[in-house]
Order: structure tokens, then C-alpha cells, then sequence
């Protein structure tokens, strides 16, 4: 299918903004609803209906009424607005859009990983395939991570997967020990502390933010460390006018967007390279969009039996996040 829109002639003659108000026609026609998270291109976050982290979107899809829901993310994300709204067509523009923390932790070896701890509950980040999910007491994303273990009763052991830099930045933060899974995301993983100090001597009136999925290094020397909701929320309210960002390159279009008299320096793995960009995130493009709102496909699909299991610690995170004031 990914082959065939590139190779779609109708689809590489007709112009960017074509392009556009056809995505914008058929989204109406179909009853659609385009759901982007920030680390998108720019142009399909602009014709996102709502834009968002990881938390705020899953939420949104449990809510839509819509036939159908475009997820311009990658498939984990899809998947989890189909496990909360099974009764809506959900598709993805690429469906080999993944995630290096979701490849690293495949059910095989997470069943024998958590069969050596058979005291401890699972806390699964967001970033993983629903069949781990479905091998979880609880789902966490990068919003809601440290109170939801902040919750948890500290005589309770935990197993946290599948980001170790995640699990490693809660662990430092609350004093727990939880056992990590030894995955990263291979973006933020990649930026490196000694450019960020280096950054910071350039520009020693800026502040440093900095996603927990950033190594352990980075995040000790950032001023800031939270998700991206949370980041850009710390950019509004901050008196400074510069930031050195260490998080996926997307949320720039938001963040020059709320804030256009601040500037912002990206962190990045080596001088001058594009590896602050994921390139899973990447790509969906106009093209996809389109041919995918046009075809209705590539859907997300999955068993009645693997929604069941996916969905109990889904829901138990939406409604502890409640509880605990995180989201309304
Ligand atoms: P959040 O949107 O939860 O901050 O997650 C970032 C991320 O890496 C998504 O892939
Ligand atoms: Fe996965 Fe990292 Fe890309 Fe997010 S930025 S989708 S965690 S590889």
C-alpha cells in the first residue's frame, strides 16, 4: 500500500494545496477526524482537527464520534485509539510508521523478562505494542509517569517498560527501584550532554528542556525535564526568551507558534546533522494522508480478544490520571 502511493500518479501531479483542500474535503465527506501529535510535519499538523501528546490524544480518540479516525502518529498510537474506540475505523497514512521503543520489546522475550519477577506489577509506557500492553497492570505516558508511580504503594515492586531512560528519570525522582527493560528511543537517546553544555556556554541566557526519554546524562544538566505538553507549558510561563531543546524536532511548529518572541536551539546527536528528526514520526506525509483518507486504508486491525486485554491497564491509566488531576 505505501508503495502504491508513491507510485500513484494522480497523487505526485496534483500541487501541495491540492493536496490540501482535498484532505479537508474528504475528511468532511467521510465524517473523519485527523488526530497529530506535535512531532508531525508541520503541514499535517496543520490540518490536524486536534494536536497533542500522547496522553491528550489517546483521550481525545476514546472520545470521537466520528466514522473515522486518521491517527497521524505512529502505530502504537493508532492502535491504542483503536483498542479505546473499537467501533471506529482507524487508520494510520503509514502503517510501518513504529517506534525504536516498540521494536525493542517484542512478547516472546517480555513474557520471560516478567516471568523472573513474578512479585512485581508491569507499569508499561505508551510506546509499545498492544501485546504488551495486554502483559501490563498499568500504561503511563510521558505526562502522567511519575505520579502515576508516585501512586503506587512503595512496598508494591514494579517492572517498568519498555524506555529505561523514562523508567530510570522516575526512578530518580521518587527513590524507587523499579526493574527496567532495556529499550531507548533512538532520537532522544542519541542527544548527548556534551552539546548540550556546549550550547549552553553559546547561549548562557537560555534554558535547557529536555524530554525524560532523553538519556541520563542530558537530563542532568537540563533545567526542565518533561513531556512535551509539559515543555511547552514550561515555554509559556518562563520569563526567558531562549530555549535549548532536547526533544523531537516537530514540536518546534508549536512551540515558534505559541511563542514567536522566543527562540529555540535544538539539541542534537552531531554538529549540523537531521537526527533530532524521527524518522518513523516522518513518515506520514500529505501524500499518505490523502491516498489513506481517499482508500481508507492502511486500518488498523486487530482481534476482539487483544482489545480486551490492551484495554484494562489502558483505561485504568485514564482513570487514575482523573483521580489524580493530571487530565479532566
Ligand atoms: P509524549 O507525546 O507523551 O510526550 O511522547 C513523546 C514521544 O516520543 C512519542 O513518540
Ligand atoms: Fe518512538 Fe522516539 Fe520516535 Fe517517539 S521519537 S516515536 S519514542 S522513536
Amino acid at each position: 500500500m505505501v508503495g502504491m502511493v508513491e507510485n500513484d500518479a494522480n497523487i505526485n501531479i496534483m500541487d501541495t494545496e491540492k493536496l490540501k483542500s482535498e484532505i479537508v474535503r474528504l475528511k468532511k465527506e467521510k465524517n473523519a477526524v485527523i488526530l497529530g501529535h506535535y512531532y508531525q510535519r508541520e503541514e499535517i499538523q496543520d490540518l490536524s482537527d486536534y494536536i497533542g501528546d500522547s496522553l491528550a490524544l489517546a483521550q481525545k480518540a476514546e472520545q470521537c464520534d466520528n466514522d473515522i479516525i486518521v491517527f497521524c502518529g505512529v502505530h502504537f498510537m493508532a492502535e491504542t485509539a483503536k483498542i479505546l474506540n473499537p467501533t471506529r475505523k482507524v487508520l494510520l497514512p503509514d502503517i510501518t510508521a513504529s517506534c525504536s521503543l516498540a521494536e525493542s520489546c517484542k512478547g516472546e522475550d517480555f513474557a520471560k523478562f516478567k516471568a523472573k519477577y513474578p512479585d512485581h506489577m508491569v507499569i508499561s509506557y505508551v510506546n509499545c505494542s498492544a501485546e504488551i500492553k495486554a502483559m501490563s497492570d498499568l500504561i503511563c505516558t510521558s505526562g502522567n509517569a511519575e505520579k502515576l508511580v508516585r501512586s503506587i504503594p512503595e512496598s508494591q515492586k514494579i517492572i517498568f517498560a519498555p524506555d529505561k531512560n523514562l523508567g530510570g528519570y522516575i526512578n530518580s525522582v521518587t527513590g524507587r527501584n523499579m526493574v527496567l527493560w532495556d529499550g531507548v528511543c533512538m532520537v532522544h537517546d542519541a542527544m548527548r550532554a556534551e552539546n548540550v553544555m556546549k550550547l549552553k556556554i553559546e547561549n548562557p541566557d537560555a534554558a535547557v528542556i529536555a524530554h525524560p526519554e532523553c538519556n541520563s546524562a542530558l537530563l542532568q544538566v537540563a533545567d526542565f525535564v518533561g513531556s512535551t505538553k509539559a515543555m511547552l507549558q514550561y515555554i509559556e510561563k518562563s520569563d526567558k526568551k531562549k530555549f535549548i531543546v532536547a526533544t523531537e524536532t516537530g514540536i518546534l511548529y508549536e512551540m515558534k507558534k505559541n511563542n514567536p518572541d522566543k527562540e529555540f536551539i535544538v539539541v542534537t546527536a552531531k554538529d549540523g546533522c537531521n537526527c533530532a528528526d524521527c524518522s518513523y514520526m516522518k513518515q506520514n506525509t500529505l501524500e499518505k494522508l490523502y491516498a489513506c483518507l481517499r482508500d481508507e486504508t492502511p486500518e488498523i486491525l486487530m482481534s476482539e480478544e487483544m482489545i480486551e486485554k490492551a484495554k484494562l491497564p489502558i483505561v485504568r491509566m485514564l482513570e487514575m490520571s482523573k483521580k489524580l488531576g493530571i487530565i479532566k
